[in-house]
């Protein structure tokens, strides 16, 4: 692992690290999950976090053993429903949805110097960020739609690091999936997982919650 003063920017994961979208996506991909007759589980929901869209579907459907029972066409429509019901829990979000300490963490980096990307597999990320008064601190965001593969694929990390226009090595990813995880570790950068005890048990720190998330306490992992 790279030393701390390694380290010259921050790739985000943003659904479930800057805000708690991760909720709102599985509100709304239970009404479908309803819809199909898939039955809705906490491990179904967990493994769905940094899955983009149309895969998120193919997940739902495949888990309740709908895999082949829908068209192209009529899954198109269950995304896009399910988009729609999302955008609406969206609206609602303010900075005061920011979860706890990532707004200081955010802007303590940007104060320090160093350069901050987005890396999420979400097409609503700048509506999010925007909403959450956060647009200004970021150099720029990864466009999920031009990725030609998602996390797990290394792409959209790689894709952050030429955002920053700084090496892999010099670049810490942050994360709430076992995906995005994957994703960081096979792009070369040093991966920050933020979950429970025993979750994300490859990520090269761990935090149990984004309030302990600051550059002293990965300054203190880092070095150790
Ligand atoms: C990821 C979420 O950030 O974005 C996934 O973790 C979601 O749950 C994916 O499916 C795509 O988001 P959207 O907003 O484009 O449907
Ligand atoms: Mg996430």
């Amino acid at each position: 692992m790279p030393k701390f003063a390694d380290i010259k920017g921050f790739a985000f994961d943003l659904d479930g690290v800057i805000t708690d979208t991760a909720r709102l996506h599985g509100q709304a991909w239970r009404q479908t999950a309803d819809t199909v007759g898939t039955p809705w589980t906490a491990e179904l929901a967990e493994s769905l976090k940094g899955i983009s869209r149309l895969e998120s579907l193919e997940m739902i459907l495949a888990a309740g053993g709908h895999a082949n029972d829908y068209t192209e066409r009529e899954k198109e429509a269950l995304a896009d429903e399910k988009n729609e019901a999302y955008q609406e829990l969206i609206k609602t979000l303010t900075p005061a949805d920011i979860l706890p300490g990532m707004g200081d963490f955010i802007r303590d980096a940007v104060a320090q110097g160093y350069r901050l990307s987005i890396a999420s597999a979400s097409k609503n990320a700048p509506a999010i960020l925007n909403n959450l008064g956060l647009t200004k601190y970021f150099i720029g965001i990864v466009d999920p739609a031009t990725l030609s593969a998602g996390k797990p694929d290394p792409e959209i990390f790689v894709r952050a690091a030429a955002v920053l226009d700084l090496p892999n090595e010099q670049i810490i990813g942050l994360e709430d999936s076992a995906a995005g995880i994957k994703s960081i570790n096979a792009a070369g950068q040093t991966s920050l997982g933020i979950a429970a005890a025993g979750v994300l048990p490859e990520a090269k720190l761990h935090f149990t919650a984004t309030s302990q998330v600051t550059l002293a306490t990965i300054a203190t992992k880092m070095n150790q």
